[in-house]
């Protein structure tokens, strides 16, 4: 088995025996442990949340206090008391609430072909950060799913303009093969 299958079914397994969604929610853990994205008693909004891995970690971390709001165009396959799902398109979704977090772990379907892809992703991010910018409160963080390229340094560079600190990185979890990277922006400087 090559090195990066193994590690996917690694990371498969643990997240079937801790009861994950998906076994995206080790890249969040991780992303967390490093960067500290949440507080006990804050509100977050998760696009592109199913089936629901990042939501459980959030939803953990923000506590009964606490509220997620999770929207993806398919339905979440958990159920959690802290959670709100909403099935919705987010390029054509306007949110009405204000948030302390943003996360956007979205991805379009993966054709191949890698112009193709690499476009539709980067739409999908800067989505995602566009909402950041409106629902954001002052202080707030964005952790956000981006393809490495030319897309990514454009929202790298646009991030820093609006947060206190901002860093691109690739968690353990995240196969290596994979172009996937995560911009982590901490304290939004709010809206102008
Ligand atoms: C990698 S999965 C997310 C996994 C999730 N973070 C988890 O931990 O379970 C990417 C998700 O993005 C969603 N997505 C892609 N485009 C979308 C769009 N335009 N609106 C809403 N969701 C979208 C897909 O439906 C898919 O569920």
């Amino acid at each position: 088995m090559r090195p990066d299958q193994a590690k996917k079914e690694h990371y498969y397994r643990m997240a079937k025996k801790a009861g994950y969604a998906s076994r995206a929610a080790f890249k969040l853990k991780q992303i967390n442990r490093k960067y500290r994205v949440f507080k006990s008693g804050q509100s977050v909004l998760d696009l592109g949340a199913a089936p629901g891995g990042w939501t459980q970690v959030a939803s953990k971390e923000v506590g009964d206090t606490g509220k997620v709001v999770a929207v993806d165009r398919r339905p979440l396959r958990i159920d959690l008391a802290n959670v709100t799902s909403v099935v919705e398109d987010v390029l054509s979704w306007i949110p009405g609430e204000q948030f302390d977090v943003v996360l956007s772990d979205m991805s379009p379907s993966v054709t191949g072909i890698w112009e193709h892809d690499q476009y539709e992703q980067w739409r999908l991010a800067t989505r995602a950060l566009e909402i950041a910018e409106k629902v954001l409160k002052k202080g707030g963080n964005f952790v956000c799913k981006v393809f490495d390229g030319e897309g990514a340094k454009e929202l790298y560079e646009r991030a820093k303009g609006e947060f206190f600190f901002v860093k691109l990185t690739k968690p353990l979890a995240s196969r290596a093969e994979s172009s996937e990277l995560y911009l982590v922006c901490k304290g939004y400087f709010g809206r102008h």
